[in-house]
């Protein structure tokens, strides 16, 4: 009996750690930001009523939360790292944001972006090259990109913005 139970466990280790490293290897590791920088995006986003955000690589949903309560929004993420994902998905129940705020345990490549108004990424240089063309196929006219730290190359940033050289910059795209 213990000897599954043993078995169980590392299985389910193994597969958390790997969801993890999967997260890693398609687009970005989980780096938490930080409150003061969710917020400054959502602000530099400009979020009008009843508009739609989505994070790609959402962690914990934090922007979800912010976006939907602080800002009035609908928020959508897509996060597949297991462990970040049960985090947010509680995070959003207890928060009572559920009717606002969603949550799905699935690869952002893989979903269908056309509904976004403002779409917030904090990935890899590498990773928004992978993005640029589905953002060019999906994004509907008007959508505001904002990408914490890293440029989409090729694209014209509206703005960028970095208080200070400590301060990553946060860029802002129209399409
Ligand atoms: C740098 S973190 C950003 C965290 C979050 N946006 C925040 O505000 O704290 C990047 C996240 O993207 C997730 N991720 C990476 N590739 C992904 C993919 N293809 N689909 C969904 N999530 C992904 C990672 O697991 C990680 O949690």
């Amino acid at each position: 009996m213990i000897d599954i139970l043993i078995f169980i466990v590392f299985f389910l280790i193994i597969g958390i750690l790997g969801t993890f490293a999967l997260g890693g290897v398609l687009a970005a590791p989980w780096v938490p930001l930080w409150q003061k920088d969710v917020k400054r995006m959502l602000k530099l986003a400009q979020i009008g009523p009843d508009e739609t955000v989505y994070d790609l690589g959402a962690g914990d949903g934090r922007i979800l939360l912010i976006a939907a309560k602080n800002f009035g929004a609908k928020a959508v993420g897509f996060e597949i790292a297991i462990l970040p994902y049960l985090l947010g998905w509680v995070k959003i129940l207890l928060s009572g944001q559920r009717g606002k705020a969603k949550l799905y345990c699935r690869n952002f490549f893989k979903a269908d972006l056309s509904q976004a108004d403002v779409i917030c990424a904090f990935l890899t240089p590498r990773a928004m090259l992978k993005l640029k063309p589905k953002l060019e196929k999906e994004a509907k006219p008007g959508c505001r990109v904002i990408s914490y730290a890293f440029k989409i190359p090729g694209w014209e940033p509206v703005l960028a913005d970095k208080p200070d050289q400590k301060t990553a910059a946060v860029y802002v795209y129209r399409r």
